[in-house]
């Protein structure tokens, strides 16, 4: 959304330049033209268009303008009735007063509605994220149903008399079959979130995790967590998928907050920093939450690893799909002295051009 915003600001010179001459007319036939003719209104058509910049601070700065050169026109300007004038510089000023409000009441909408679509784009990726659960509970649901029945079938040929060896096997070989039958489906799903449709933009990651920490905020200061931000304003673009990359960030903070949401006492510090080495750009997600056992964090990226009474699993293992699909490394620590930290790296635009070509 910023960067929408900055790129029609560098993209429409015109606009300025129109605007700017437009007000100097104004201002030149306003000083030459009688005090009794108020040109100054038209001042009002600058501010209205100002507007389309999107931005509150050009349309005060359009507004601020014209009520300057309207003032500066009636001082300056020799011939005419000086009742008059003044009335109707005042009628001017007034009308660029309220034009601007108005035009600052506009551009809010605007950016409101903006704002809503963003959130609307993300509560959609959730929504996905529901139904897919439920289909990939299904389609588990039914190897596993199988292997439990297996189980029991083999159970019982082993406990006849005599135990039929034959039967047993074949009853353990559905079981494997089935196994393998769920292990696919876990793989389908994975590829599914993480590999399609894979697009390569330009992204600036530190404008990207502006958006998700934005869109986290409220859940943050509902759950009582004190964010900070440490990004590197000079860090290199990189090439990926916007989506992803959000959902990769997006998954690690709430992870982070559902980590200490359920802390008794303690600090709720999360600390969300993104650095660059010039070759790679690392982000990282650091909380005070609990710190995991070595031998619990190399289970957290597998798929429906889950503590958590509703949890999934599925977060970080889709996450770990992403990351390596763009050519990086996820990863996790412990953090001292409490919680965990939960980061990954990728490699920066140019530095993924070199490997490609070489
Ligand atoms: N920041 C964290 N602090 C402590 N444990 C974590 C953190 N992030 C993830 N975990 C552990 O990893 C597990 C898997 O996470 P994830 O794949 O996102 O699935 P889910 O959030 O649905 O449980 C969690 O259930 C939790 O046990
Ligand atoms: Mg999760």
């Amino acid at each position: 959304m910023m960067r929408d915003r900055e790129r029609m600001r560098i993209e429409r010179p015109w606009l300025w330049l129109g605007l700017i001459v437009a007000m100097a007319a104004i201002f030149v036939a306003d000083t030459f033209t009688n005090l009794e003719i108020a040109v100054a209104v038209l001042y009002v058509a600058v501010i209205l268009i100002s507007a389309r910049f999107d931005r509150p601070a050009t349309v005060i700065w359009f507004g601020a303008a014209s009520a300057v050169l309207t003032v500066l026109s009636y001082l300056l300007t020799p011939r005419g009735i000086h009742e008059t004038g003044l009335v109707n510089g005042a009628l001017s000023l007034i009308a660029i007063g309220a034009t601007t409000y108005l035009a600052l009441q506009i551009e809010a909408a605007e950016a409101r509605v903006r704002q809503t679509q963003a959130e609307l784009a993300h509560m959609a990726r959730v929504t996905t994220m529901g139904e897919l659960t439920a289909s990939i509970a299904h389609e588990v649901s039914q190897p596993l149903a199988g292997i439990v029945a297996s189980g029991h079938a083999a159970l019982r040929w082993l406990a006849a008399t005599p135990p039929d060896a034959g039967e047993v096997r074949r009853a353990l070989e559905r079981v494997v079959a089935d196994a393998d039958r769920a292990g696919e489906v876990i793989g389908r799903v994975r590829n599914l979130v993480a590999k399609a449709p894979p697009s390569r933009n330009r992204l600036e990651l530190g404008v990207l995790i502006e958006e998700v920490l934005a869109l986290t905020r409220g859940e943050l200061r509902r759950s009582r967590v004190v964010l900070q931000t440490d990004l590197a304003d000079d860090l290199p673009q990189l090439l990926g998928d916007k989506v992803q990359l959000q959902q990769v960030v997006l998954n690690l903070v709430i992870n982070a907050a559902e980590a200490m949401g359920g802390l008794e006492t303690g600090p709720r510090d999360l600390l969300v920093g993104a650095a660059s080495d010039g070759r790679t750009i690392t982000v990282s997600v650091r909380d005070t939450g609990v710190s995991l056992p070595p031998a619990a964090i190399e289970q957290v990226f597998e798929a429906f690893h889950s503590t958590k009474p509703g949890g999934m699993g599925m977060g970080l293992a889709i996450s770990r799909s992403i990351v390596e699909a763009h050519g990086g490394t996820i990863y996790a620590a412990a953090n001292h002295p409490r919680g965990m930290v939960f980061g990954f790296t990728l490699p920066v635009a140019g530095a993924s051009v070199e490997r490609q070509h070489g």
